[in-house]
């Protein structure tokens, strides 16, 4: 698979730090599963930072052709740069990639998002809406700052709930504070590693099923590079089992992998 050349249609902040960038992506609708990425790259040479793994947010037909959304950070040079271009600007992008979320039969369908981890989970939360399933968004982030795109979701008759550290934004805490066991349920979390393991450890207590969509430093993303492994279930300094994330994930299931003893991580 080869990156293609395309353009930028907008590009514009969504809250202080979070920006939504549109690219044309043609044929994109048809074959993206929730929870898959693209490697973009903006400016040319080679320079790794400037070469980086998205979550596709959103993507749909619309009358100039087919689009893809990517939900951002600015977080360093590279998003920086991202944030100052202009419709019209050509990017490379490859894609998609990896292998998406299969969810799950269950009474109620948790989607539990850290911050900017929300990207991964719109398309996902569409899918199960259109197949009339009860959705809830536990959304979390340091403040309400960091709490985005509960709109867009709730436009899909997903039912949103929100917790921020500083309280300044639904319950004070950790989003994992709203995970119950209660009720037949089925678990997708997206977002900083400590929350995961948190999740995790939740999910095991309430023996519910969970699937992970891991956000991992990427400068290949079809498996050439081995830069994103992450450990796999068993793994042992003596017995390694390593998967890649680009080409076994970005979404697991959490059973597929080695998660920390209790205790290391926030619940
Ligand atoms: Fe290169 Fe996964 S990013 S192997």
């Amino acid at each position: 698979m080869d990156d293609i050349v395309t353009q930028v249609v907008s590009n514009r902040q969504i809250a202080p730090g979070y920006h939504v960038m549109v690219l044309r992506a043609p044929g994109y609708p048809d074959v993206v599963q929730p929870g898959q990425f693209v490697m973009l790259r903006i400016g040319s040479g080679n320079d790794p930072l400037l070469r980086r793994p998205f979550g596709i947010f959103r993507c749909y037909d619309v009358d100039g052709g087919a689009v893809v959304e990517l939900l951002y950070k600015v977080a360093g040079r590279g998003t920086a740069m991202m944030a100052a271009m202009r419709a019209g600007a050509e990017v490379a992008l490859l894609g998609p990639l990896g292998s998406g979320f299969a969810p799950v039969a269950a009474r109620r369908q948790v989607l539990v998002a850290g911050g900017i981890g929300v990207a991964a989970l719109y398309l996902l939360a569409r899918q199960l809406r259109e197949q009339e399933q009860q959705v809830e968004l536990l959304l979390g982030g340091r403040s309400s700052d960091d709490i985005v795109a509960a709109a867009e979701f709730e436009a899909l008759g997903v039912t949103v709930r929100c917790a921020s550290e500083d309280g300044s934004c639904g319950h004070k805490g950790y989003v994992t504070d709203l995970l119950d066991g209660a009720g037949d349920a089925a678990v997708y979390a997206c977002g900083p590693m400590p929350m995961l393991h948190a999740v995790a450890r939740l999910c095991r207590r309430y023996d519910l099923p969970l699937q992970v969509s891991l956000e991992a430093r990427m400068a290949c993303g079809v498996g050439a590079c081995l830069g994103c492994v992450v450990a796999g279930a068993g793994h042992s300094e003596q017995q390694p089992r390593y998967l890649c994330t680009c080409t076994s994930g970005p979404v697991f299931d959490a059973a597929a992998l080695e998660w920390p003893e209790e205790g290391g991580a926030h619940e």
